[in-house]
């Protein structure tokens, strides 16, 4: 009996055609197609055996055109920026009160114009479309508002996320997913199933504020690893605070679109940082909430991919794509999927199930792939807007990131700037914007702001971004 699995045994095939040099360096290797007719198997085998060839250095997807036979000494090194920033150890422990000041502003009645969120604006969500599946699905089920749900969640959308995530190079099984109450849930599990209160956690800086309030709340404390617009966390300077004396238990990482820099990791960057955290027994987070939004044909590959000792726990939401108030987020734990499906039980049981029936029915169609080649159409167009205007209107000197999709903007103004002081002011004009301090315990960022692309451009936001320029004039 054979004890290899089927895509390993495909793989080696076609390692020993490579070797014996009967498909050539450059030749196009057989599509999945081809090699789902030519050797009886499954979609997700076929994806396999190109994702273990790419593995080992002899595949290459090239955009469009499909994947070719690569020599394996050409496989790009990581980008390793050096000499690394010092990471500033001056954490801050205790609730991050300005977070919630900036919070609790954003549901003032007298906003008129919030360029603080990462939302898109409601009319860029398939709000109708969502809302005819709800009505089906409780047609076809009514009992659906009392039946007790499934901790896990319901199974047929779980099988579509873990089919999704193949495309993205992620290997994850239905039965292995959790929904959580979006990716803020499922990253509360992550660190409560593998951390101890008073453990210390490495997250990039900047990062997200609400990562820094999670770690907060569970009394855990964040060590800071500095990341750049261009390639994300700084290897370099991760791998010195692996190597030092504090035991670093986890590390929260978002490759794909960073919120607010808007990095995407290269893959060998995401290969290196998935090594180094197994090799100092670092359980790696990652966080893909942005990963739909990443304005390429091809989904980019998670962090997930790399992990081959299932040190990765996979945590997503549909949250900035689909539908903010469904709240639906999910995770992949691996090994720790018992743990982790422990305390979601205990935590807040399982999540309601018609927005996941409603959500499962939208996905399962091709209008689905099409409204969010869409959406990052639009968005690509909303930043762009965004960023002339702000370059326009904003003092000289003002830098502002150019990401590759999403809903963010991160500007960096002269350090004689003060963020927090634009934020009030802007507050008693009614227009709400991320102030740079929140995204850090340390004051390295306080002459930064964050600004949300998500609502299409509109005299309103341009009048707004020259308000801003205004106010700061008189700061300067
Ligand atoms: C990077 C990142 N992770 C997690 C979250 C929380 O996501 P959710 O709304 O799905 O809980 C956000 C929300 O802005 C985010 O930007």
């Amino acid at each position: 009996m054979h004890t290899t699995p089927l895509y390993r045994q495909l793989a080696n095939h076609y390692l020993d055609a490579i070797r014996s040099g009967t498909l050539k360096t450059g030749e196009r290797f057989p599509s999945i197609r081809l090699m789902m007719e030519k050797h009886a198997v499954s979609l997700s085998t076929a994806v396999q055996v190109c994702r273990e060839l790419e593995d080992c250095g002899v595949l290459e997807a090239r955009p469009r055109s499909g994947n070719y036979i690569r020599q394996p000494d050409t496989v790009p090194k990581p980008v390793v920026t050096a000499p690394p920033p010092p990471i500033d150890n001056s954490v801050y422990l205790g609730l991050h009160p300005q977070v919630s000041v900036v919070l609790k502003a954003g549901q003032r009645a007298t906003i008129k114009v919030n360029l603080a969120t990462a939302y898109c604006a409601p009319s860029l969500y398939p709000l109708k479309i969502l809302q005819d599946h709800m009505i089906k699905a409780l047609r076809r089920d009514p009992h659906l508002l009392d039946a007790e749900g499934s901790t896990c969640g319901q199974l047929t959308l779980r099988n579509i996320l873990a089919r999704r995530a193949l495309a993205a190079k992620a290997n994850l099984t239905a039965e292995k997913i959790v929904i959580t109450n979006g990716a803020t849930e499922a990253l509360n599990l992550a660190l409560r199933a593998v951390t101890q209160p008073g453990d210390s956690v490495a997250v990039e800086s900047p990062t997200f504020y609400g990562l820094l309030q999670i770690l907060d709340s569970l009394n855990l404390r964040a060590v800071e690893v500095p990341a750049t617009a261009h390639s994300g966390i700084n290897l370099l300077a991760l791998e010195q605070l692996l190597q030092g004396p504090q035991r670093i238990q986890a590390l929260i990482v978002i490759p794909n679109l960073q919120n607010p820099l808007g990095s995407i990791m290269p893959d060998a960057n995401k290969a290196r940082l998935v090594q180094l955290c197994a090799r100092h027994d670092t359980v790696l987070i990652e966080d893909d909430t942005y990963g739909d939004l990443v304005d390429t044909e091809k989904p980019l590959s998670t962090l997930k991919h790399w992990d081959r000792g299932d040190n990765v726990m996979y945590c997503a939401s549909l949250n900035k794509t689909l539908a903010p108030g469904m709240r639906l987020g999910w995770i992949s734990a691996g090994k720790w999927h018992d743990r982790v499906e422990m305390l979601k039980h205990t935590q807040s049981r399982g999540c309601e199930a018609l927005s996941q029936l409603a959500v499962a029915a939208f996905m399962k169609t091709p209008s689905y792939e099409r409204y969010l080649r869409r959406l990052r159409k639009v968005l690509t167009q909303q930043r762009q807007q965004m960023s002339e205007a702000i370059t326009r209107h904003f003092p000289p000197g003002t830098g502002v990131t150019d990401p590759r999709g999403g809903t963010l903007l991160w500007v960096e103004l002269p350090p004689r700037y003060s963020a927090m002081t634009l934020f009030h002011e802007a507050l008693k004009a009614g227009i709400l914007i991320s102030p740079g301090d929140i995204f850090s315990n340390s004051p390295r960022f306080k002459h930064c702001v964050r600004i949300g692309c998500g609502a299409p451009y509109s005299p309103k936001i341009e009048e707004a971004l020259a308000a801003l320029g205004h106010l700061l004039k008189n700061q300067g």
